[in-house]
């Protein structure tokens, strides 16, 4: 037993920490005292041994260990998996790039850092690399003698979570679903604003990975879905809005985190995380592209991922961090680990890693010694604290920042209230992210009349007890509520990326103060899934719901109480009207063809307003603009590999083949595979009519304008990428008309079919590559739609130049109302 105790203490040299099941530290953060199992301390010797072994660079600095023979003997009986023929999947990239503010925005904020960074001794260095106890969910060391605080990191895409007096934003996808860029950038200055105002230096949002990918994923409602460009704007928008309040963005997760099923290393029982296998096209033209645009506008700092990428983990794959994000797009802000996900020390410092959260992680003294051995070098320690610093200086944190204000719940503490009036906000977002998908028999809106209206459903109400976690309305980790439904009201989803709303306005509340406004009478049931009929009823609204959160996956896009309650409702009410709040795809092949199921509503996750919001598209007092951000389809299958997440069986090192599907995601699948959908992509109704006309398109590019196949290659790269890559080179334009009778927004998008000479049947037939919401157009009246498109937008991903390849031949352009209404086409022609 005595030799077992020493394998734990080797073992926990090499800096194994523990893992809450949760996932990761809460406020503060605190460290855990190690214990390990007999068992897997010999897992853990044994693992180490295996790094020995190990020729990736990302791990082939670690120091040797010396194993007396009595604990071989007793190792002898377990024989790990080997790990080595996974080796060198992901191509090797070192050194780490060495930021220097190259980007003419970056340039005084690194020669600010450099000059505080020359000031700092190594123990100040490399506590700047590390996360320290605090009140937020991150903090990093404060260097009093240089006046620099300890930096406060929070959670997170939609609200600073956690907090009393903060608001609760609508979801990401619910955002995406309004087509807005405008909205997008209120939406950012907002939330913005308050982690502004309550002292946080650093946001951990907004979301592009999970890009929801796999349909049933757990987190696909944090970010704006699949598409790139959709993703991408939100994305670029959120971020350049939120630093405009003075906080750094961090946007995550950089890259692959497309599933929540075995996401991260399990340390206990000694099972890898799954593996995101993804080839270069597809992982540039789909994942990497919203961070172009994110990295763009000056996001100050990127989160890595849980788990692999082609076998190497996301917080030390040099290939992602080095070579991609640092190398390919000019990085010159920091990485952050995801909370607890650094798996080496040396590894993941060479590979590009700047930031451990939210302890210490393999670093520490450990990375000292490795400085001091030469693992390291000191120039990539200085690197890590001058990207954190230069981040500070780039929002001019440094100058009067407002003093950290968070605070842990389970203390009495003061209240700084940052709501302002963005409540006002949050219900235009809310209203203008619903989309109606069916509207038959003049349903809507009800309009002033006085009216008999039920309210069925346990989505209806808010739940009797939200807060099982002060911290979360949404719930996740700890408690599940089955997976599928939320027996409540659902404005977000559950884990980090939930909100803590001040109130949560319900739908029926709503419902209940527009009916007396107008006149009429209420009758509700929250609870049954066959409400008692009444007969005389002019309207019944059902309210289902579909819940999701971090660290699990969906197991349906649909249940059974909800799908009954419905058809027991439209049983006997002619007039049923289905709102859906969701946290990604829910079939409704149940009830839609219903011929008493008059409307439904995809309502998303609004936030606090909810039924405020809803209310406005019900009565018409908005008329919904809204589009789904992804393809509901007739049938599950109709997903096809993308359906599940993978890695659910036994397996050691279990993979998902990215490559399986590339680029041809969500429509792009359905419109190859000639997939008639429920309700593509685009899709959502108003409660007018628009036509379009006049499209005009021409290769229109800038005076020295780079027109050639490829980017200029004497240009130095700059965040983002290639500076050519955002020129633009065609604009499209045309006409949009209000052809009803009622005031209303169009979302007219843009699609293009890149020409395919080459065959390769990786291009997709379309792709979006612009959208613009018009309005509000009176009745009758028109206006001028312009779309510009980039070198980008035009280009492909080449594998073999690594350079993105601005194609000759013709472009098919097409303009329409959604992904499959495409009104208008013409061509783009490049010689
Ligand atoms: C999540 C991150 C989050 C972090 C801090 C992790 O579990 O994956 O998205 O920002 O926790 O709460």
């Amino acid at each position: 037993m005595k030799c077992l105790e020493n394998i734990g203490r080797y073992a926990s040299f090499w800096g194994q920490t523990p893992r809450s099941s949760r996932g990761h530290a809460g406020p503060g953060g605190k460290a855990m005292k190690w214990k390990l199992s007999p068992k897997k301390a010999i897992v853990s010797v044994l693992s180490a041994i295996q790094t020995l072994a190990n020729p990736n660079p990302t791990r082939n600095h670690q120091r040797p260990i010396l194993i007396e023979q009595e604990h071989k003997d007793s190792i002898a009986a377990y024989t790990p998996p080997s790990e080595l023929p996974y080796y060198g999947r992901s191509p090797p990239v070192y050194p780490a790039p060495i930021a220097n503010g190259t980007t003419p925005i970056w340039a005084q904020a690194y020669l600010l850092a450099s000059l505080t960074i020359s000031n700092l001794t190594l123990p100040e260095k490399l506590n700047l690399t590390i996360g320290h106890p605090g009140p937020c969910v991150g903090n990093t060391a404060p260097i009093p003698r240089l006046s620099i605080p300890s930096l406060c990191i929070a959670d997170g895409p939609a609200s600073l979570r956690g907090q009393e007096y903060v608001s609760a934003f609508p979801a990401g996808i619910h955002l995406a679903a309004t087509f807005d860029a405008d909205l997008m950038t209120l939406y950012g200055r907002a939330l913005g604003r308050e982690f502004y105002n309550r002292g946080v230096h650093i946001a951990l949002g907004p979301v592009a990975g999970p890009m929801g990918r796999i349909i049933k994923g757990g987190r696909n409602w944090e970010g704006g879905g699949s598409d790139p460009h959709l993703a991408g704007k939100l994305f670029a928008q959120v971020a350049k809005a939120m630093q405009g309040e003075g906080v750094v963005a961090v946007g995550k997760h950089w890259v692959g985190n497309e599933q929540e099923t075995r996401r991260r290393w399990d340390w206990e029982n000694n099972r890898h995380a799954v593996s995101a296998e993804v080839d270069d096209r597809t992982l540039h033209e789909l994942y990497v592209w919203p961070f172009m645009e994110g990295l763009k506008e000056g996001m100050g700092g990127v989160m890595c991922s849980y788990q692999r990428v082609n076998h190497s983990y996301g917080c030390q794959n040099s290939k992602l961090l080095n070579g991609v994000l640092k190398q390919e797009l000019g990085f010159e802000g920091f990485v952050v680990s995801d909370w607890d996900g650094q798996v080496s020390g040396v590894g993941s410092a060479n590979a590009g890693l700047d930031l451990v959260m939210p302890g210490r992680g393999f670093w520490g003294e450990k990375l000292q010694e490795a400085v001091q051995n030469g693992s390291v070098t000191e120039e990539r320690v200085d690197d890590m604290a001058r990207r954190l610093l230069a981040g500070w200086y780039f929002l001019g944190q440094d100058r009067g920042y407002p003093e950290t204000a968070i605070w842990n719940n389970l203390e009495k503490h003061g209240a700084v209230d940052v709501m302002d009036d963005h409540g006002g906000l949050i219900r235009e977002i809310g209203a203008a992210g619903t989309a109606v998908v069916k509207n038959e028999k003049g349903t809507l809106p009800l309009g002033k009349k006085r009216r008999f209206v039920c309210v069925f459903g346990y989505d209806a109400q808010v739940k009797a007890s939200p807060w099982t976690n002060r911290d979360r309305y949404g719930g996740g980790y700890e408690e599940n509520y089955g997976w599928e439904t939320f027996n409540g009201t659902l404005i977000t989803g559950g884990g980090s990326g939930s909100t803590t709303p001040p109130y949560v306005v319900s739908p029926f509340e709503a419902i209940q103060h527009r009916v007396r406004k107008e006149g009429g009478i209420l009758r509700w049931d929250f609870w049954s899934g066959n409400p008692t009929p009444y007969l005389n009823a002019d309207v019944c609204t059902v309210f289902i719901n579909s819940y999701a959160s971090e660290s699990f996956d969906r197991k349906h896009l649909t249940d059974k109480f909800s799908d009954d309650l419905v058809l027991n409702v439209a049983s006997w009410c002619s007039n049923t009207i289905v709102v859906i709040h969701s946290t990604g795809i829910r079939l409704v092949e149940a009830f839609i063809t219903h011929p008493n199921v008059t409307a439904v509503i995809m309502a998303g996750l609004p936030g606090q307003e909810s039924g405020n919001s809803l209310v406005d598209i019900l009565w018409g007092d908005v008329n919904p603009s809204g589009r789904l951000p992804y393809t509901v389809a007739k049938s599950e299958q109709d997903y096809g590999s993308v359906l599940d997440p993978a890695g659910a069986e036994d397996e050691d090192f279990p993979e998902d083949d990215f490559s399986r599907e590339g680029v041809f995601l969500d429509y792009r699948a359905f419109d190859r595979d000639d997939i008639t959908p429920r309700f593509e992509f685009g899709f959502g109704l108003s409660y007018t009519s628009f036509s379009y006309s006049s499209l005009h398109t021409t290769v229109q590019p800038r005076a020295n304008t780079n027109m050639e196949e490829w980017p200029d290659r004497h240009k130095n790269i700059v965040q983002g990428g290639h500076p050519d890559l955002w020129d633009v080179v065609a604009v499209v334009r045309c006409h949009v008309t209000n052809t009803g009778g009622l005031h209303g927004a169009e979302v007219a998008q843009l699609y293009l079919g890149v020409p395919d000479p080459e065959k390769d049947e990786k291009t997709p037939v379309r792709q979006l590559r612009g959208f613009k919401k018009v309005g509000t157009l009176a009745p009758g009246e028109a206006r001028q739609v312009v779309f510009e498109l980039t070198r980008r937008d035009l280009s492909v991903w080449d594998v073999v130049e690594q350079q993105w390849r601005m194609r000759r031949g013709e472009y098919k352009v097409y303009v329409g109302a959604s992904s499959r209404d495409l009104r208008l086409e013409s061509v783009i022609s490049l010689r």
